[in-house]
């Protein structure tokens, strides 16, 4: 994953780079460099660890000064993380330095050929072997840097986002991009690099988006010229205007990033339906389904792949979609489906969630479906990423930029727009009767306010937080439309408290996850009102024969699940298609409370990354 950053023009490269690295670090924080270069000396310091660490040591050992420079931060792939694997990497004269996202795949075959030919290896990592290749075939060719890194990366496997440039030519730098992504922002008489435009955001509104197999060389205020690198072809630059702003990339007076974006679900959810839903109306508005619904009301079935969170969004959308557009759903993780052959054919519809629109797997499966000939739809956060430009057709959620790694805000609005699609489509297909098409239209204006209310009882949380922090388990029991919950209410509490927690269907229960259970074992049971209030009531005394804690998510003004759970969470009452928006709301505030006590770094949490651009 990693996140890169760069600079050429007239300021001071520095402080950009290490505000841009902070900005950058939710894709990765195993180790942080930078190298700064004024036309004479080129400074190098990199560190393991956070890029607050490298700004002591910058401090400490390098002169700041210089208006290039490249800038990165890491999620170790090769190498352990330590201060010789970061980047970024000197080529073996000394004269080229580089950084990269991504992995080179045959980079053990192409060192043991510069080994035999010289070169030696201070890290482990596969960019310190780019680099030296990129340098070999410069000397050899005798061409310039350009041209070296295209011959370069002609001869690599794998991915990459890199930025290069030469001691030799202090006015160039030079990117590319396959499978990581990489944006240039265009100021006046100044460029940036950065793996997305955060980094530039406050300096300019225009970036252009590099595709996979291409690359760019900047020069200092002059011009950005785009090649394909494997035929060499001029590409004219697509310029797009960004509509981020600054405070959106800001913590706003939270004290993390993660509770931001578990408050900011009312406005974003709102702003995910915003101009799409005509609740009194009874209208839907899809701009990318419109031209496209026949392909899902002639589908045989919908195949939804994702990863983590965004697949259990995936899920939550199964159950929609089968009850009430009935068509048949299955719901695939990424990776596997991308490896194990899978039967598709032109009647099927994939859609892929996530909200980077960057995770390498759910890239991967997008393209196998559509090599299979299956239209494919994306829902994407990320404006402009890559899943967003590869599927046919699709829906951005409007959730603005999600920084904490564990994901919140994506998930809600991804169940949003996923909502949206599947009550169009019922309704198309006469499978959902005008009254309950209405009724959850109308319902669905409402949840802002109802996430609203949910995050009402947040002090409560606290509390009941603080009596569990130090269990050493946790189970979350749902049902229905609210087992998908259950699991992302356990995956939020693995992911920054690092305790473990498993989620199941209720009913599963008694399979296994039984034996577990003891007057220590605290079990998150989700059980507002639904078509399986009473057998998740029946669930509930089960456990309550074997001790185990519960803590209850109920609807307000519940009292049988109040009596018999030792703590309750209330939301309000919502129909159960619905109640997914609702109910994940106090599993996100338990799991970062919990967190917090625990002094964990909840927007950083420890080998994760919020970006996962390789398998
Ligand atoms: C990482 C993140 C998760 C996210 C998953 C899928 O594991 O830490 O929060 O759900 O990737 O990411 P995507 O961007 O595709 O939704």
């Amino acid at each position: 994953m990693c996140g890169i950053v760069g600079y050429i023009g007239k300021r001071e490269a520095y402080p950009i780079i290490i505000n841009g690295l902070k900005r950058l670090e939710y894709r990765g924080y195993d180790s942080a460099g930078i190298a700064l270069y004024d036309g004479n000396e080129i400074q190098l310091c990199k560190t393991k660890g956070k890029v607050v660490n490298l700004e002591e040591r910058v401090a400490q050992e390098i002169s700041t000064k210089g208006s290039l420079g490249i800038g990165h931060t890491r999620w170790a792939t090769h190498g352990v993380p330590n201060d010789v694997n970061a980047h970024p990497h000197y080529s073996n004269s000394g004269d080229l330095v580089i950084i990269h996202n991504g992995i080179i795949e045959n980079y053990g075959s192409i060192k043991k050929e510069l080994i035999n030919r010289g070169y030696t290896f201070k890290s482990d990592t596969d960019t310190e072997v780019l680099v030296n290749l990129i340098e070999e075939i410069k000397k050899n060719e005798n061409v310039k840097l350009g041209k070296a890194v295209q011959l370069a990366l002609n001869q690599v496997v794998g991915a990459y986002a890199i930025a290069v440039f030469d001691k030799n030519k202090p006015d160039e730098i030079v990117v590319a991009k396959l499978g990581s992504p990489l944006a240039i922002g265009v100021g006046e008489d100044e460029f940036f690099v950065a793996s997305d435009a955060t980094p530039f955001i406050e300096f300019t509104k225009t970036a252009i988006y590099l595709e996979d197999e291409e690359m760019a060389v900047i020069r200092r205020g002059r011009d950005v010229k785009i090649r394909k690198i494997k035929n060499d072809k001029l590409v004219h630059p697509y310029v797009q205007e960004l509509q981020l702003n600054l405070e959106q990339i800001e913590k706003g007076g939270y004290d993390h990033f993660m509770l931001k974006e578990i408050y900011e679900q009312p406005s974003v959810i709102k702003d995910t339906y915003r101009g799409r839903l005509l609740a009194d109306e009874g209208i839907i508005k899809l701009g990318g389904l419109e031209d496209h619904i026949s392909k899902f009301t002639n589908a045989n079935r919908i195949i939804i792949v994702a990863c983590g969170t965004s697949w259990h969004a995936g899920l939550v959308a199964e159950y929609i979609f089968e009850d009430w557009a009935r068509i048949p759903v299955e719901v695939e993780y990424a990776s596997e489906f991308r490896y194990r052959n899978p039967v598709i054919t032109e009647k099927d519809v994939v859609i892929a969630i996530s909200q980077s629109g960057e995770t390498a797997d759910t890239l991967a499966a997008i393209k196998l479906a559509k090599e299979r000939g299956a239209f494919v739809y994306g829902i994407c956060n990320v404006v402009g990423s890559t899943i967003s430009r590869e599927t046919h057709s699709g829906t951005y959620t409007h959730a603005g930029p999600e920084i904490g790694v564990a994901s919140t805000k994506a998930f809600t609005t991804q169940i949003t727009v996923l909502t949206m699609i599947a009550l169009k489509l019922a309704k198309i297909k006469g499978t959902i009767s005008q009254s309950d098409y209405m009724l959850h239209l109308r319902e669905l204006d409402t949840i802002p306010t109802k996430v609203q209310e949910a995050l009402e009882s947040d002090a409560k949380i606290k509390e009941i937080a603080e009596i569990f922090k130090d269990a050493a388990n946790f189970l979350y029991l749902g049902r229905g439309y609210n087992f998908p919950v259950a699991l992302e209410g356990a995956l939020k509490l693995k992911e920054i408290s690092y305790i473990h927690a498993e989620g199941y269907p209720a009913a599963e229960m008694k399979h296994g996850p039984i034996a577990l259970i003891d007057e220590h074992m605290p079990v998150v049971v989700i059980a507002v009102n639904s078509n399986h209030y009473d057998k998740v009531v029946s669930n509930i005394q089960e456990i309550k024969s074997r001790k185990g804690k519960i803590i209850a998510v109920v609807t307000e003004g519940d009292t049988t699940v109040r009596e018999m759970a030792d703590y309750v969470m209330e939301v309000p009452n919502i129909p159960e298609m619905l109640s997914p928006l609702v109910t994940t709301i106090p599993l996100q505030l338990l799991s970062y409370h919990i967190a917090v006590m625990l002094e964990r770094n909840v927007d950083q949490p420890r080998n994760l990354a919020k970006s996962v651009t390789v398998e």
